[in-house]
């Protein structure tokens, strides 16, 4: 058999949040063990789906581990996501940037923006609301992702993540603090890394597209 590489994940420390405003280190900490464990599941299921792949045993044991690590890697990736563009203090976005104008174009304004993705965060049951550009045709649009892996469109660039899942504010609001959730994750958005975020997909979709 060819030989094969397995890639270790390690969490990444850099993007820890600290000092939210609304958001309490205690619930950090505990999201962010939770993400951790993420890790370490992606890492074990791709240690032993290679194990299995080397011996060339394909079986239900081999299937269900590749069904599974779906839901482990992205709930690493939505996580990180997630948790870079937590910060503080940081200026509302301005009406210059280029995620400014995208949102006019699409939505007909961050206001009308943020109404439609805050009513997306407070939908029922578990999952993410995540603003996403299509780098096909140039489009930002808002979903609705249940679990982690489920109803993600093809392709798409994930521009902004919203955590939705109860363990993201529990500690600090309750099983029916979502709204009051989602209203203090706005206000810790750091709004120039989310246009930087933009900016890096929209040049993605021009070499994309010079292809
Ligand atoms: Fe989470």
């Amino acid at each position: 058999m060819e030989d094969r590489m397995v890639h270790t994940y390690q969490a990444r420390k850099e993007l820890r949040p600290r000092n939210l405003d609304g958001i309490s280190e205690d619930q950090v900490s505990r999201h962010w063990s939770l993400y951790e464990g993420y890790v370490k599941n992606v890492n074990l299921l791709n240690e032993r789906i290679d194990a299995l792949a080397r011996k060339g045993e394909f079986g239900p044991e081999f299937a269900e581990m590749k069904r599974r690590l779906g839901f482990e890697y992205d709930g690493m990736i939505l996580h990180e996501h997630y948790f870079s563009v937590l910060k503080a203090g940081q200026p509302p976005l301005s009406d210059a940037t280029e995620l400014a104008k995208q949102l006019k174009r699409f939505f007909g304004g961050f206001e009308s923006w943020r109404k439609e993705f805050s009513a997306i965060g407070k939908m029922r049951g578990i999952g993410w609301a995540i603003l996403y550009f299509d780098p096909e045709f140039g489009v930002l649009s808002d979903h609705w992702i249940t679990l982690h892996e489920h109803g993600h469109p093809a392709g798409y660039i994930p521009i902004l993540v919203m955590d939705a899942w109860e363990h993201a504010y529990m500690v600090d609001y309750g099983a029916a603090g979502r709204s009051q959730y989602v209203e203090t994750f706005l206000r810790n958005v750091d709004w120039a890394k989310v246009e930087q975020r933009l900016k890096e997909a929209m040049r993605y979709s021009q070499m994309h597209a010079a292809v």
